[in-house]
């Protein structure tokens, strides 16, 4: 096991944002996890990467408890994030940003400058430009470089095609193959449920709060996860 959450609580001050979440990711694996905005999938993604910390035997990477962990620390371990909103370094170009993914860690594995450039061929164009003259879906690009340029064994991704055009999302999950083949597992994190049966091995649903559905993407049907996504019967 990867990755591990067990009974994972969550608060923002008297705020209970997750109540007792049970996720796992095997090595190599794609998870989806998909809910209705405020469902607390981005704060799964802060309590696994050290935004939120939370108690020991909560968060555990490879049986190994990490929730006191800093972000950095979490990094170093092997878990890189591509965060909902993207959050480059705007003064920077794009080769500045994509170089800084790859000082977080240092690890031997597929992915460098030119193996990002191979994946992205746009950014090869734009790496001297800085990150604010790029569309939305280049950015987007950046911020997946970014975190592949540590060699993560675990890339998490909340809401990489939020906002972004039909043409631009293909293009973006076209990558996710490509990362998988590189051994990193992957979790995306999704509003959008059939891009996300489409790429993910196994599906979770939360709402508000939960996990509400937790299933093999082949297995699920329509009225199941209608029902964990909205809390009714289809
Ligand atoms: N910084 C915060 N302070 C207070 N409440 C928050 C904060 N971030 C998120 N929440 C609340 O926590 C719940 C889960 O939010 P979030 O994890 O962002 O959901 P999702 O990513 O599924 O849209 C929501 O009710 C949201 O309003
Ligand atoms: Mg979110």
């Amino acid at each position: 096991m990867l990755l591990e959450t067990r009974a994972l609580t969550a608060n923002y001050g008297q705020f209970r944002a997750l109540f007792g979440v049970d996720v796992t990711v095997d090595a190599g694996e794609c998870v989806a996890i998909i809910g209705a905005n405020g469902a607390g999938k981005s704060t799964l993604m802060r309590s696994i990467t050290g935004v939120l910390r939370n108690e020991p035997g909560m968060v555990l990477h490879r049986g190994e408890s990490i929730g006191a962990l800093s972000s950095a620390e979490v990094m170093k371990r092997g878990i890189a994030m591509v965060p909902e909103g993207r959050r480059l370094f705007p003064s920077l170009t794009v080769e500045e940003n994509l170089l800084i993914g790859g000082q977080m860690r240092k690890a031997p594995g597929p992915w460098n400058l030119a193996a990002i450039y191979d994946l992205f061929p746009i950014l090869r164009e734009r790496r001297r430009n800085p990150g604010t003259a790029l569309s939305g879906g280049q950015q987007q690009m950046v911020a997946i470089g970014r975190a592949l340029m540590s060699n993560p064994e675990l890339l998490l991704c909340d809401e990489i095609s939020l906002g972004l055009a039909p043409v631009v999302i293909r293009d973006i999950y076209a990558a996710l193959p490509k990362i998988r083949e590189g051994g990193a597992a992957i979790v995306v994190v999704e509003q959008d449920i059939g891009k996300a049966l489409a790429v993910a091995d196994r599906v979770y649903c939360m709402m508000e709060g939960h996990v509400t559905l937790a299933a093999k993407a082949g297995d699920v049907t329509r009225e199941a996860i209608h029902a964990a996504y909205f809390g009714e019967a289809a």
